[in-house]
């Protein structure tokens, strides 16, 4: 079972097909607020349509741990719950589409956050071929604020836990691994609060921004469900979308 699909979630309960797409190469957008499940269907979908899984936050964070100049660069920025700017942002992701394992497609969560980066990915997307689908996940904001209080995170396979939804079989202690859990520094609620902000500022204007470039945006109920049964329901839209595996 891969990593980071919590507890209780085996692949074979809830995927609709292992099948990949054999269609040209797909490029799935998450896009949706803080905490609205963006890393969670993520790990869900890379399993289901067997493609790459690029998380710009996950990127940066790569860098904090790392202790390396650009982490220096981003810490104070990330730690008060603002954007990083375009141009850093943009270079990391049009290289890390480069790599082997974005061949078959890849899976953007938290890219594009401003219209500077949506225009940035629409020029390449269209330089590659690369086929978009935009998958928005709707979740009202308290419980966005309810929901990241509560985050736990594998510090070393970087499985995703909910203490009240999603909670690891023993307490603070990662299913798959038996690493000790983190909570991530921005998750503390006067962070999140301005991580909000900026989604609201910054972010919303994306998805008409995306729109009017032709995409194709499934909107997608995020809390009525548990993560697995909402990975299931955008499978099905995705494959009715782009078509089936041949
Ligand atoms: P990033 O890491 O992208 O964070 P984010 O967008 O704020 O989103 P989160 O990771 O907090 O939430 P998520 O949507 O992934 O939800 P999750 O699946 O964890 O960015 C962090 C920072 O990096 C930014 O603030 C910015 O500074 C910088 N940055 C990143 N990208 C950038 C860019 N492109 N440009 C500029 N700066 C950038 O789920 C949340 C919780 O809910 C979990 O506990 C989970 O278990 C639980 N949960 C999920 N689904 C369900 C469900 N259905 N029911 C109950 N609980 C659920
Ligand atoms: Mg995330």
């Amino acid at each position: 079972m891969p990593a980071g699909f919590g507890a209780g979630a085996a692949a074979s309960e809830w995927s609709l097909s292992y099948t990949p797409f054999a269609m040209s190469r797909l490029c799935v957008i998450l896009f949706g607020p803080p905490g609205s499940g963006k890393g969670t269907q993520a790990k869900f979908l890379k399993q289901a349509l067997g493609i790459a899984h690029i998380s710009t936050g996950d990127m940066l964070r790569e860098h904090m741990a790392a202790g390396d100049g650009l982490g220096h660069e981003i810490a104070a920025t990330i730690q008060a719950g603002g954007l990083v700017p375009d141009e850093t942002v943009n270079l990391m992701v049009e290289e890390r589409i480069e790599l082997p394992d974005s061949k078959t497609g890849f899976i953007l969560d938290g890219f594009p956050r401003t219209v500077n980066q949506a225009k940035l990915l629409v020029g390449l997307l269209a330089a590659h071929g690369i086929r978009p689908v935009v998958v928005h996940l709707k979740v009202d904001y308290n419980v966005i604020i309810a929901r990241l209080s509560g985050r736990r995170q594998c510090p070393t396979c970087g499985a995703l836990y909910s203490v009240t939804s999603n909670a690891p079989t023993v307490s603070e202690v990662c299913d798959y691994d038996g690493s000790k859990l983190v909570v991530r520094e921005d998750d503390r609620e006067e962070v999140v609060r301005e991580r909000l902000r900026a989604y609201e500022k910054q972010t919303t204007p994306v998805l008409d921004f995306l729109r009017g470039s032709g995409y194709t945006v499934l909107d997608v109920e995020g809390a009525d469900a548990s993560p697995a049964a909402i990975a299931r329901r955008i499978e099905a839209l995705i494959r009715k979308e782009v078509g089936p595996a041949q």
